[in-house]
């Protein structure tokens, strides 16, 4: 299966995850408080990003998905780091010298703390703050980035530190997690609008990395239940928000992170996640059910929208090297499948680049290309990396 010659072969990463010391991070003090493993410096990407960039160049990278740290840039209300900015702009110059394109996340998960400690996303007054930060970075990059993704997953976000409570802040309310999804959909389409402003005639792609997950109702007798549940979360979860956004016309093309297929039962509002064990199949290091026909059926769903998908994260953690062969390899073959079906898909993205800090589950899942050694900071090429160079090279997958 060829794909098309302009295909964007890369991979992802974020900022938080991977550049340490975001000291003024809401996350930085959630660890603290949580007594969690503490980021710290992470890969200390912020440092060895050329070197990094190197790396994903030598895997036959076309592109590379990175983030921009709002609490860097905005570390206090209204102070805006023209220090920061700088380094920022340094990436994207390295990005480019690697021959790189820059896909630039604008929000992934974390916020500067003051902007937390005045109830963040719960409050609609917030959102020109976050407007403020969008501009100045936008300004600032616009000559050499045209591709922008303004929010990573925010149904994970709202689902994760508004229903679970299991990341910052902490809450636990379904109306908390509506409000603040509505406001992150105003801030996007706000946003969107702004960016297409400051581009004026220049072509200028925006979009929001959106995670969509296979859901499947638990057998046995509580199936009709469970079913039901599987509606719910499917409609809330995975299709409101894109629709909401395909109507108003505020999608240059999808961003799709997708990773596996959640069981779930009957239970709370909208059913709950289960722990199943299907028959066939397997599951990642973190116990994710890995299901790539799911990526497939979803690719094939979102033909309806009639807009160019690209993969914005794909990607699973493993204690073994086959694993993540067989992961990489039946998941782009799903992909060619889509393609084959019809569907616009204009770049794949693995996640990630490197291992990195993975949120509350600490260091432990290793999604990297390459293995990072957090002691001496050395990175180390996985063998299916390999596996990854040579198909983006050859822009072709053996079926
Ligand atoms: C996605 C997140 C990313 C990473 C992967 C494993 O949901 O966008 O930051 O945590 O999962």
């Amino acid at each position: 299966m060829r794909f098309p010659s302009n295909f964007l072969w890369g991979a992802s990463l974020s900022s938080y995850q991977c550049e340490g010391a975001n000291l003024n991070s809401d996350w930085y003090f959630w660890e603290k408080e949580k007594g969690l493993e503490l980021c710290g410096l992470a890969c200390d990407h912020y440092h060895h990003y050329d070197q990094d960039f190197r790396l994903a160049r030598s895997l036959n990278l076309k592109a590379l998905r990175i983030s921009i740290e709002w609490s860097r840039i905005c570390p206090y209300p209204e102070v805006f780091s023209q220090k920061e900015l700088q380094h920022y702009s340094s990436v994207i110059d390295s990005l480019l010298r690697h021959n790189l394109k820059p896909v630039v996340t604008l929000h992934h998960f974390t916020n500067p703390l003051w902007f937390s400690d005045r109830e963040g996303w719960l409050c609609s007054k917030n959102i020109d703050s976050f407007l403020e930060y969008l501009r100045k970075t936008v300004e600032t990059l616009k000559d050499r980035v045209d591709t922008w993704i303004i929010f990573n997953e925010p149904l994970v976000y709202a689902y994760q530190g508004f229903i679970t409570g299991s990341w910052p802040p902490g809450e636990r309310s379904f109306p908390k997690a509506k409000k603040v999804l509505a406001n992150i959909l105003e801030a996007y389409c706000r946003g969107y609008e702004e960016i297409k402003q400051i581009y004026g005639r220049q072509p200028v792609s925006v979009s929001l990395a959106k995670h969509l997950r296979v859901f499947e109702a638990v057998p046995g007798l509580g199936f009709p239940l469970n079913s039901i549940a599987v509606g719910l979360r499917d409609r809330i979860f995975n299709w409101q928000a894109l629709d909401y956004l395909a109507k108003r016309k505020k999608l240059d093309f999808i961003g799709l992170n997708y990773y596996c297929r959640e069981y779930v039962q009957a239970g709370g509002l909208f059913g709950c996640e289960s722990n199943y064990q299907p028959k066939a199949g397997r599951k990642n290091h973190l116990g994710w059910d890995i299901y790539p026909q799911g990526f497939l059926d979803i690719l094939v769903e979102l033909g309806k929208y009639k807009l160019p998908v690209m993969i914005t994260e794909n990607g699973t953690a493993e204690t073994e090297d086959r694993f993540y062969q067989e992961y990489l390899l039946s998941h782009l073959k799903s992909l060619a499948q889509a393609q084959a079906k019809g569907v616009d898909v204009a770049g794949y993205f693995w996640w990630s680049l490197l291992d990195n800090f993975e949120w509350d589950k600490g260091f432990k899942p290793r999604f990297g290309l390459f293995e990072v050694d957090y002691k001496t900071l050395t990175r180390i090429s996985r063998p299916f990396a390999q596996t990854y160079a040579k198909i983006c090279q050859a822009n072709r997958l053996e079926l």
